[in-house]
């Protein structure tokens, strides 16, 4: 794992979407792992301005999301169907019949996780996987106690979860109990995973997921495994790490981050 520790909420953003649009240079047939949520919002935002500006080709990328909450449609303005389209997908060149959620109002649960993750399989895996975390340390929807080899399936969201997320609803019982997520096993299949985390609210569970024990009450913890996972921080997000100067120094002086300080 390695931390990266930038001094705003933005220029963590800004580092977070020029990895992917590094990656997809490199490789314009990138499959790319997607996740929703406000910290994610910024990213979007600065990679469709590389794609306005900078010529950033989506055209040939194939894209996987975390995860969709169970029973909204793909047309329900609080699906994270609706959200990619808002976000990312109407704002680039990127062709709608590469991207890929989970369809969260399937009849056959359990065979929609199935045919999602043979999907994942059939692109070849995934390159890259954007994630966030939530304030009780999940990634995708993987809630406390989610098993650390657990594969794409439905989970029930935790009261604190629903409440974090309630904002994106007219009220908090309209949050859905339930949601398809990546599992914990399918994140750490990913070639390379980046977390991006920002602001205050965050940086008690930051510190417990870089620096505590492994524990599936907080699935975050599961990247220590991850033989190339990056952690990007703001200074408001880093406030609870005890190794700061050692995240600087590494970032400072590894030659793979040259271009990128
Ligand atoms: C969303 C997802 C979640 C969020 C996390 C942080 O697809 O997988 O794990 O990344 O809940 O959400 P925000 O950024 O809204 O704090």
């Amino acid at each position: 794992m390695e931390v990266i520790i930038q001094p705003s909420e933005a220029a963590a953003a800004t580092l977070t979407a020029k990895i992917v649009a590094h990656d997809l240079r490199a490789n314009p047939r990138l499959v790319l792992g997607l996740a929703t949520g406000r910290t994610m919002e910024s990213v979007y935002r600065e990679l469709v301005r590389r794609h306005k500006e900078e010529q950033l080709d989506f055209s040939r990328c194939a894209t996987f999301n975390l995860d969709e909450y169970v029973g909204l449609p793909a047309s329900d303005p609080h699906s994270y169907h609706h959200y990619m389209r808002e976000h990312l997908f109407s704002r680039v060149n990127i062709d709608l019949l590469r991207t890929h959620l989970p369809d969260g109002a399937a009849s056959d649960l359990d065979a929609e996780c199935r045919h999602y993750e043979g999907l994942i399989q059939e692109a070849g895996g995934i390159d890259l996987q954007l994630l966030g975390i939530g304030r009780a340390g999940h990634i995708g929807f993987n809630e406390p106690l989610s098993a650390l080899r657990s594969r794409t399936r439905v989970k029930a969201l935790t009261p604190t979860t629903r409440e974090q997320n309630a904002t994106s609803f007219p009220s908090n019982s309209e949050v859905p109990r339930r949601a398809i997520t990546m599992g914990v096993g399918t994140i750490l299949d990913c070639r390379r995973c980046v977390l991006l985390a920002t602001g205050e609210g965050k940086a008690e569970i930051i510190a417990k997921a870089v620096e505590g024990p492994i524990t599936s009450m907080i699935s975050a913890t599961a990247l220590q495994l991850h033989p190339r996972c990056t952690v990007i921080v703001d200074e408001a997000g880093a406030g609870g790490l005890k190794e700061k100067d050692y995240y600087r120094w590494i970032f400072a002086n590894e030659p793979e981050w040259e271009g990128f300080r």
